[in-house]
């Protein structure tokens, strides 16, 4: 089992832990999933990616209306058909219940709140344990960082006063009690003091209130209710778990934008890996969002599959690994990425006009920082064309070295996930675009 599979194996049991690559020299080759994995820049080689100012008919875009109404449309429809799969819109039976109104928290710094998301009049089946802190001080609706995680809430901030919940056990498929996090993990844990400090809201769910994070067919999930009757599988567009995670997003936005104390104009998405891509995808559907930060989201996300270096199309559609997470039609560009109608800059383009980080680690390899820097770069004529800043060079930076325009990129020194001190570069990207 690599160093990752583990990680995976042990945030899948629910628990969630501070883990940085190690620092054994990179392998310059190695076969997952049967598919040998490029790490060695000479073996790149070049490759063309989708124009996000062409049109479908190869005629250019040369203004904000057509874009608009003609290409950012086409756009959506490939990467919701070939990548991430259809999801369906609000549901109508959608409802709120404010279960906690507002107690006071860290310090008497916030007022924390807590409501269920319910999606059918009976509230039967998934439903959404949304944990948020306001500003104790906050005089004003409060502009927010909401970050989509892969624990359950009571381990997200430090706070005895949090209703707990449960996490999907993948090996019973059943809700368990999660293990006690290790102090400072950093998958899941939100540095909410700091956030309040600044003058922002916090929020958060649980990822599997949605979606379970294994292949289970799809029954235990949000899709269970959208199954017609009788229906197995799905179309080859069918909704995959980061679709489906992004519509949990979207569905806390509905909620967001009924609570007067919170400012739904300046939300800004957090998620991290598979939950990065999970940003990616809700920041460039649903344009409510504010801004995106995506941390270490790789391939299926931020980075570019056209370029053959770390993970591929092929790695994550493997029907062992991470199908379930994608539309059918997106594995039949597994081995074939110079097919794909669709790359990650397209996605990004998605996102334009809005504020954008993208946050890597220097040896995360198999996420492909630079592939995910190459991706904002190519996606800068679209900032452009709305009047917005590109990321000003295509120059990789080191590590520890932030750039900070409307496209933003920051990569840690250390592997996969955030380390502590992102906090602080989050902070400044927030305080640059959400000004509090
Ligand atoms: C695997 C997968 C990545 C994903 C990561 C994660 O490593 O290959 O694409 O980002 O899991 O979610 O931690």
């Amino acid at each position: 089992m690599t160093f990752r599979e583990s990680l995976l194996v042990f945030l899948l049991a629910g628990t969630l832990q501070a883990q940085t690559a190690p620092t054994t020299p990179k392998p310059t080759s190695e076969v997952t999933a049967g598919t040998p994995t490029n790490y060695d820049e000479a073996k790149v080689g070049t490759y063309t990616l989708p124009d996000p100012l062409t049109l479908n008919d190869g005629k250019p875009v040369r203004d904000a209306k057509t874009w608009y109404t003609k290409r950012r449309p086409e756009i959506v429809e490939i990467i919701e058909t070939q990548q991430y799969g259809r999801a369906p819109g609000r549901p109508a039976d959608e409802s709120f219940e404010v279960v906690d109104k507002g107690t006071p928290a860290l310090n008497g710094k916030a007022i924390r709140k807590q409501v269920t998301i319910y999606f059918n009049k009976e509230k039967t089946g998934p439903a959404i344990d949304l944990l948020i802190y306001l500003p104790a001080n906050a005089t004003k609706p409060v502009p927010m960082l909401f970050s989509i995680n892969f624990g359950a809430v009571q381990n997200a901030v430090d706070d005895p006063g949090i209703i707990p919940e449960k996490v999907w056990d993948p090996k019973t498929h059943a809700r368990i009690v999660p293990p006690q996090p290790p102090a400072g993990h950093n998958f899941g844990h939100i540095d909410a003091e700091a956030l309040i400090d600044a003058g922002f809201g916090v929020a958060t769910y649980y990822y599997g209130d949605i979606d379970p994070d294994y292949q289970q067919g799809f029954s235990n999930g949000i899709r269970a209710l959208y199954q017609k009757p009788g229906q197995t599988g799905r179309a080859p567009d069918g909704w995959g778990s980061v679709a489906a995670w992004a519509w949990g997003m979207s569905r806390v936005q509905d909620y967001f934008e009924t609570d007067r104390s919170i400012d739904a104009k300046h939300v800004a998405i957090h998620g991290i890996s598979r939950l990065g891509k999970t940003v990616m995808w809700a920041g460039a559907h649903d344009q409510r969002f504010a801004a995106v930060i995506a941390s270490c989201s790789g391939e299926g996300g931020a980075a570019l599959s056209h370029r053959n270096y770390g993970e591929t199309i092929a790695n994550l559609t493997d029907p062992t690994k991470f199908a379930y997470q994608f539309a059918p039609n997106y594995a039949t560009y597994g081995g074939f990425p110079d097919k794909a109608p669709m790359d990650a800059n397209l996605i990004i383009s998605l996102i334009a006009p809005r504020p954008l980080l993208l946050q890597t680690g220097s040896s995360d390899d198999w996420s492909d920082p630079k592939g995910e820097f190459l991706a904002e770069v190519a996606a800068g004529p679209a900032y452009k064309l709305l009047g917005k800043e590109d990321l000003g060079t295509d120059v990789w930076p080191a590590a520890g070295h932030p750039i900070f325009h409307d496209l933003s990129y920051f990569m840690h020194d250390g592997g996969h996930g955030m380390v502590a001190s992102d906090w602080a570069i989050y902070i400044d990207f927030l305080k640059k675009n959400l000004r509090p």
